[in-house]
């Protein structure tokens, strides 16, 4: 047996705060259209509720991804090959990543990189239960922003990043090529992205998607003004906001929103913000891709396409893309 490396479990801080989210929400609400940052979703509450979103009976997203690991994980993790150095963006309650961490031979370490604290807290506390041999290097931090990533006791042979969950799908394709670009030059030569995209489908499956009977899509987009009203002493009235979220098919996405239902003013930090009736703010953009679309966006910020998968219902994509030579 080998020793345990003696970082074996280190938890890096990074995470935005107060003063992010305040300059940003009024960024975004001086805006036309309004919108805020969809990150801000997840706080406590908030990556509570995505839980649920991704247990609801339409929300077919997580489901499918996790059917296409399941079915795919000894293709996936052989390409991956052994000792590497796995790190995923948005890891959530790292649910799926068990899949490959039970496959892959010999990981030297995995880096969960969340925005939320005690999610990430208490999934990498399970995970070091689970796993105790694994070095954990989980990093609370804005992945849209450059932060370090730490380094392995164990050089890895290779780096992969995991994107799943259809979270490139929050940023727009616009948006997606020069992300994918810090993303390369940080995997460099021989990295790998495997990502996640959602696939376009008939609309009234994507409507299901983003709009569930019990209230839990709309009570999670809401959270967003709750955790505003709270963290930055706002006051939004939750009552006169509305979940509403629709697919644009001419732009391939579907949009959530948040729709004022009366004529109103808001103030946070002393700056007051009005709404008429009907006016929204835009809280985020879930892009859907046809495959080769996406491979020729992974393709224009440097990547090389190695292997695709789907599900059985063709609803997700995983991608397995390396950086390539220049
Ligand atoms: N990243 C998820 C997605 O694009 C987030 C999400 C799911 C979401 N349901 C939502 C965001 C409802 C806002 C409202 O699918």
């Amino acid at each position: 047996m080998k020793p345990l490396p003696q970082r074996a479990f280190e938890f890096l801080d990074l995470a935005p705060g107060v003063g992010d989210l305040l300059e940003e929400v009024q960024e975004g609400l001086r805006s036309t259209p309004k919108y805020l940052p969809s990150k801000y979703f997840y706080d406590k509450r908030g990556s509570e509720l995505f839980e649920r979103i991704t247990e609801l009976p339409g929300y077919y997203l997580t489901r499918s991804e996790l059917d296409i690991l399941q079915d795919f994980a000894p293709a996936i993790t052989k390409a991956m090959g052994r000792q590497c150095y796995l790190v995923e963006l948005g890891s959530g309650n790292c649910m799926k990543t068990r899949f490959l961490l039970d496959t892959l031979e010999d990981p030297v370490a995995y880096a969960p990189v969340d925005i939320c604290a005690s999610t990430l807290r208490n999934a990498a506390a399970t995970l070091h239960r689970e796993y105790p041999r694994l070095e954990l290097l989980p990093v609370c931090a804005d992945f849209t922003r450059p932060f370090p990533l730490p380094k392995p006791h164990v050089s890895p042979r290779r780096t992969v990043i995991y994107f799943g969950g259809s979270t490139v799908g929050n940023f727009t394709p616009r948006q997606t090529v020069p992300l994918l670009e810090i993303m390369a030059s940080a995997l460099g030569q021989g990295g790998v992205l495997l990502v996640g995209i959602d696939l376009k489908k008939d609309p009234r499956i994507l409507h299901r998607a983003y709009n569930d009977a019990r209230g839990i899509t709309a009570a999670f987009n809401l959270n967003l003004l709750v955790r505003i009203n709270r963290e930055l002493d706002a006051d939004f009235q939750l009552d006169c906001f509305r979940h509403y979220a629709f697919y644009n098919p001419t732009k391939s996405r579907v949009e959530m929103h948040l729709v004022s239902t009366r004529d109103q003013s808001v103030t946070i930090d002393g700056e007051s913000f009005s709404f008429h009736r009907g006016e929204s703010i835009l809280t985020e953009y879930s892009c859907k891709y046809r495959m080769d679309d996406f491979v020729q966006l992974a393709q224009d910020a440097g990547f090389q396409l190695r292997e695709r998968w789907t599900d059985r219902r063709g609803h997700f994509g995983l991608l397995y893309l390396e950086v390539a030579e220049n």
